[in-house]
């Protein structure tokens, strides 16, 4: 997969509406969003991933490929206690693939317990977005995609030597996500 099918699945994903796999019940979800985080994961093959604030993205991931292990960071425990139980209700066959974590220790949190170039695709989207960013750098694999949620909000910045690929302007809200590439040798 070159830069230029990753950068050209981002472009097409951000022109979407409505939302993947007829989830559009869903009222308020950042839809393009969605799409873009189902089209990387579908169309790049992802089968690791790694996610710091669960939500409706888990389902969109988990829905995205059968071939994907999530892991789902949360600091929260009624959050935790309550979505899990929700997820499992909900969608039990995909809740097999679910690694919910829950870590309230926030040095725990960003570490995470995983050796470095682990992840094939990360999501930052929860609490400790700048230590979770930089780390997710040593998480991912070369070539792995990385994705900054609610960019805009400037609670975090790229310090890595990392490809961008671009910022999308969330259909009809003011939200960013900010999507990078890890170089490999070649890049
Ligand atoms: C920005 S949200 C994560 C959203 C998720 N990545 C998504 O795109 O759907 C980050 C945090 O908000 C909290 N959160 C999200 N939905 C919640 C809810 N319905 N009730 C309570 N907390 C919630 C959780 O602590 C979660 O880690």
């Amino acid at each position: 997969m070159t830069i230029q099918n990753i950068k050209s699945i981002f472009d097409s994903s951000c022109k979407t509406e409505g939302l993947p796999f007829g989830a559009d019940k869903l009222v308020g979800y950042p839809q393009s969003f969605a799409h873009l985080i189902y089209n990387l994961i579908s169309d790049l093959d992802i089968k690791c991933m790694l996610e710091w604030g669960p939500g409706f993205s888990t389902l969109v991931e988990l829905k995205a490929s059968k071939d994907l292990l999530l892991y789902s960071y949360e600091e929260k425990e009624k959050w935790t206690t309550d979505y899990r139980k929700e997820f499992e209700d909900k969608f039990p066959e995909l809740a097999t693939r679910l690694n919910f974590v829950l870590e309230t220790d926030m040095d725990k949190y960003v570490k995470t317990t995983f050796s470095d170039e682990f992840f094939d695709m990360i999501l930052v989207d929860g609490v400790e977005r700048q230590r979770c960013l930089d780390r997710a750098y040593d998480l991912l694999k070369p070539g792995g995609i990385l994705l900054l949620h609610d960019a805009h909000q400037g609670k975090a910045s790229m310090t890595k030597d990392m490809i961008f690929i671009g910022t999308h302007k969330v259909n009809g809200t003011g939200e960013w996500t900010n999507v990078w590439v890890k170089r490999e040798g070649k890049n």
